[in-house]
């Protein structure tokens, strides 16, 4: 648990952009007495403005619920000693400048504190970063904030991931991803990757690592309004089943335009990633080239994550036997994608 302490600065306002509605962070208007919501040890961060007088008196009462030795990160702007003497005074063990509140994420107590990391994840700054950015934005997504691939939080989960995929390799980014215990998120994390993974082996321009990142990560945001058990549901489904399920893609199209999504090309992929080449996928049954290439790639990650995944009940494939059946689909597939991700995907059994 982060518990926030926050007023009406500037810095308060870039706190809880950067935070969102996460549901292990608390935000507590300075001033006021509250309980923590929480069992377990909390970092506490404060995101006020120190330089006024009325502040220590009301930060010293809502300090009151911490207990001994819970860490306390204070937000100071760069060059103010004045509010560095306020916070160590008021027992900041951490002072970070305000140019740094973006990296927070990154500190390996924080994302702790906000997602529990799995330890492949802990390992770098920018997999910490861009693990804890994609599982707070897709929380808020799934747990149904609006969304749309030009959102701050979107950009800023697909800018780290890519960031993390170039700098520590796709193979332990996914590694990472594999050992979180949210499976409803990890699907989506996977194809995130496999599908930015891919398109920086094709040598797509940043625009469009952009798009396929924003519609990898919300393209089954639909499912949000379909019953888990049903998304879940291993056996054979029934017909209306069926039905429901193949319904994700227009729901999900539906949510984003009402959100205001600006770009066709993301849904396009959210509303065609289970269309095949040969037109036998949904919903519209398209063929060739009513499947733009963008599309096409997200579907391809999309089937391999599937396939790899580690659900109950469900044991995932090895990569060489996930991507063999990437090649036994044959024409309903894009061929040359799937060539090209021989190399993406088998670097995990190097
Ligand atoms: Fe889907
Ligand atoms: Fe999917």
């Amino acid at each position: 648990m982060l518990i926030t302490v926050v007023d009406d600065s500037r810095l308060a306002s870039d706190v809880r952009s950067l935070l969102g509605e996460a549901e292990t962070v608390q935000i507590v208007p300075v001033g006021s007495r509250f309980q923590p919501l929480h069992e377990g040890r909390a970092i506490w961060l404060l995101a006020i403005d120190l330089s006024r007088k009325a502040a220590v008196k009301d930060v010293i009462r809502t300090l009151g619920a911490r207990r001994l030795n819970e860490k306390l990160i204070a937000i100071v702007p760069g060059h103010s000693w004045q509010e560095r003497v306020q916070a160590s005074t008021l027992g900041a063990t951490q002072m970070i400048s305000d140019t740094a509140i973006a990296q927070l994420l990154a500190d390996p107590q924080v994302a702790d504190a906000l997602v529990k990391l799995p330890e492949k994840a802990k390992r770098h700054p920018v997999k910490r970063e861009a693990f804890t950015r994609q599982v707070l934005h897709l929380r808020a997504c799934f747990a149904g904030r609006p969304a749309h691939s030009a959102t701050d939080a979107t950009a800023r989960a697909v800018d780290t991931t890519v960031r993390a995929i170039q700098t520590v390799g796709l193979i332990p980014w996914v590694d990472a991803i594999g050992d979180f215990p949210d499976k409803t998120l990890t699907h989506t994390m996977l194809v995130t990757a496999y599908a930015i993974g891919l398109g920086l082996s094709c040598g797509l321009t940043p625009e469009k690592l952009h798009k396929i990142g924003a519609g990898g990560l919300l393209h089954d945001i639909g499912k949000r309004e379909i019953p888990t058990a049903l998304v879940d549901k291993l056996g054979p489904l029934t017909a209306t089943e069926y039905q429901i399920i193949q319904s994700h893609p227009a729901i999900g199209v539906r949510m984003l335009q009402g959100a205001g999504e600006p770009d066709d090309d993301v849904l396009n992929i959210v509303q065609h990633h289970h269309e095949m080449l040969d037109g036998s996928g949904y919903p519209h049954g398209l063929e060739e080239d009513a499947i733009p290439p963008l599309t096409r790639l997200v579907t391809v990650a999309d089937i391999y994550a599937a396939l790899v995944e580690n659900r109950p009940g469900k044991p995932a494939h090895s990569a060489d036997k996930a991507y063999q059946h990437l090649q036994r689909l044959g024409d309903r597939l894009d061929r040359s994608l799937v060539a090209r991700f021989r190399s993406v995907a088998l670097a995990q059994a190097a």
